[in-house]
């Protein structure tokens, strides 16, 4: 029997997550929430999903608009195994309560708190510690991409200390409100909460960040410097990359300097929504001096913390004990691999 899933707010994680669980063999979307009538609501009952309004104030609007919903968000808790929350940052812990007495298990994502749930979630930096867990966080996009290509340098190297700077796109393409069109702003809160988000999954790491917003909607870029434990060369950093999931290594001398031929060779690739959900590393731009790494990494926001649900939902429901077959089996069925 499929374990079965709801998701609250399907907006650009909700959509994208609903998605990818619904092309796992073991997992199943019953049905997702909506407050508005938006043409989101049209699209998800033209992927053929279930929809709940998210209040019951709400119901009347479905209606009115003319579509149909399966009832409300208390309906579709008395349906679900586990609920992936995927509402705006800081409204999630709201919804809290109710899945606790629903007695639903719940996914938080990277907008929240790591003190809302306790266990803050890496597929390949601590699957075990979500295992049989009532709720759980995934971590933010951020977070995610410096934990893919951390973790991998950290179990075959050893790692003294990082220091990394943040370049975030200021808005997400369809968002009409976020960073100002034209300028740069720092984050004068230093060092930034990167840092200590990484150590949520990655225990002691001794990592510190910086970030600045820029006027950019497609992707995160990262310029990361590694203290590594030992002295190491270019090829063998790769190597430690390559054979580690969802990370992926780009070229510039093939063309892509950018992160909008990123975004391009992701459309090329023929991922759906054009998303990226690998960490695109340029292979130009690993360097090593001594034993200090240099490297650049570009994040798609919007879609690279989307396999880490699909595996944490696996972990709490205990569905696999390996973390590498999971990762495996989701990415074989959504088209990573
Ligand atoms: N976008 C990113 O770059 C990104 C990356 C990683 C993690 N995250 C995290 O993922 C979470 C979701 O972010 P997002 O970017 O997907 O946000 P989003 O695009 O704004 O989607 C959130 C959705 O939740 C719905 N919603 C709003 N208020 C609600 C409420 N009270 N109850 C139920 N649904 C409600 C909204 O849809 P309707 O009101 O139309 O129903 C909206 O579409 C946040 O924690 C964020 O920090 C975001």
């Amino acid at each position: 029997m499929k374990v079965k899933v709801g998701i609250n707010g399907y907006g650009t994680i909700g959509k994208r997550v609903a998605w990818a669980v619904n092309r796992q063999e073991d997992l199943e979307i019953v049905g997702v929430t909506k407050t508005r009538p938006s043409y989101e609501a049209s699209s998800a009952l033209r992927e053929g999903l279930q929809l709940y309004a998210a209040h019951q104030e709400d119901a009347e609007n479905f209606q009115n608009a003319g579509i149909t919903t399966n009832g409300t968000l208390d309906d579709l808790l008395g349906r679900v195994d586990l609920m992936v929350d995927c509402t705006p940052g800081g409204v999630g812990e709201r919804y809290k309560p109710l899945y606790d007495k629903a007695g639903v298990k719940s996914i938080f994502q990277g907008g929240e708190g790591h003190e809302l749930t306790g266990i803050s979630f890496n597929a390949l930096a601590n699957y075990h510690e979500a295992w049989g867990a009532p709720s759980v966080r995934v971590v933010s996009c951020n977070t995610t991409g410096l934990v893919r290509t951390l973790f991998p340098l950290q179990q075959s190297f050893g790692i003294q200390k990082v220091f990394a700077s943040l370049v975030r796109r200021g808005a997400d393409p369809a968002d009409k409100k976020g960073a100002a069109l034209n300028a740069l702003e720092p984050s004068l809160k230093l060092p930034t909460h990167h840092g200590p988000d990484v150590r949520t999954v990655m225990q002691g790491l001794d990592i510190q960040t910086m970030a600045v917003m820029a006027p950019t909607t497609l992707m995160h870029l990262h310029c990361v410097v590694v203290e590594l434990k030992e002295k190491v060369s270019e090829k063998e950093v790769l190597e430690a990359w390559s054979s580690a999931p969802r990370v992926r290594i780009v070229s510039g001398k093939e063309g892509i300097k950018n992160t909008g031929q990123v975004m391009e060779l992701a459309k090329d690739l023929g991922r759906p929504r054009g998303d990226l959900m690998d960490i695109a590393v340029w292979k130009e731009g690993v360097r090593v001096v001594d034993s200090t790494l240099y490297y650049y990494q570009a994040i798609h926001q919007e879609s690279d913390v989307v396999p880490e649900n699909v595996d944490c939902i696996r972990s709490m429901m205990k569905l696999e004990k390996d973390n590498l077959a999971s990762i495996e089996r989701t990415d074989l069925a959504i088209g990573l691999r």
